[in-house]
């Protein structure tokens, strides 16, 4: 990886050690201990309308997890867990990655199926893009989502986010997504952050 393909960053972080907290989930840094529960959550069902396609093994499972290190260590992506704050329980994951274009990161996430309909999603993503609104320095995140992926959509378009590119982007199962892409600017990400966190009296 070419070192203008690395995040720019505000200050010195280790990406493979964040441990980030929201009002209810807390974001680690991706780490082999979650490869059981990543495995068996991340099933046909839930990557119906994302990119990459369920593990056949967990020995897979452990290989996206090891490159994923590669990259937090690198400096081009970040993957983190996210748990229940009050029991460390596994409900998913989210990234932020560099893809060649570390000034425009792309936002990614997904939950397990049990874990569904409690505006989890809203909430970690608020929280990784909290964290890179302090540590990184970019123009704006990118946020893709299937045009009837409702529920990912929804995401975005609760932080003020605009769609600013439609494209049919091909998927590991050989099919192709109907993608909507939002953009997310600074200005937004600030307004939205102090929504969510007022400033106390
Ligand atoms: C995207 C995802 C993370 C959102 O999960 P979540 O935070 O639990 O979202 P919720 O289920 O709480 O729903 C959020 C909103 O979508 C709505 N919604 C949920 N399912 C819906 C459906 N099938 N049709 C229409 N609206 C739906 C909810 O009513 C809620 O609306 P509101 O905010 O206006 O009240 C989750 O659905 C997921 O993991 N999906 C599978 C993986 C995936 O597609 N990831 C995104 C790739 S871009």
């Amino acid at each position: 990886m070419l070192e203008e393909e690395r995040f720019a960053f505000r200050s010195d972080v280790d990406l493979t050690s964040l441990c980030l907290e929201g009002e209810r989930i807390r974001l680690r840094s991706i780490h082999p201990r979650y490869a059981p529960a990543i495995f068996q959550e991340f099933t046909e069902e839930i990557a119906l309308l994302m990119l990459p396609k369920p593990a056949d093994d967990i020995e897979e499972t452990l290989i996206f997890i090891s490159t994923s290190i590669e990259g937090m260590q690198g400096g081009w992506d970040l993957a983190l867990a996210i748990l229940a704050q009050e029991n460390e329980e596994f409900l998913g994951c989210c990234g932020l990655h560099g893809r060649g274009n570390p000034l425009t990161p792309e936002l990614g996430i997904w939950l397990k199926k049990s874990a569904h309909g409690n505006k989890y999603g809203r909430e970690a993503i608020g929280v990784l893009c909290g964290w890179a609104l302090k540590n990184l320095i970019f123009d704006y995140l990118v946020y893709p989502a299937d045009r009837k992926n409702v529920p990912s959509r929804k995401i975005p378009e609760s932080m003020g986010g605009t769609v600013c590119e439609e494209r049919k982007a091909p998927t590991m199962r050989g099919g192709f997504l109907d993608e909507v892409v939002y953009h997310l600017s600074k200005d937004q990400l600030v307004h939205h952050q102090a929504r969510e966190r007022p400033a106390p009296p």
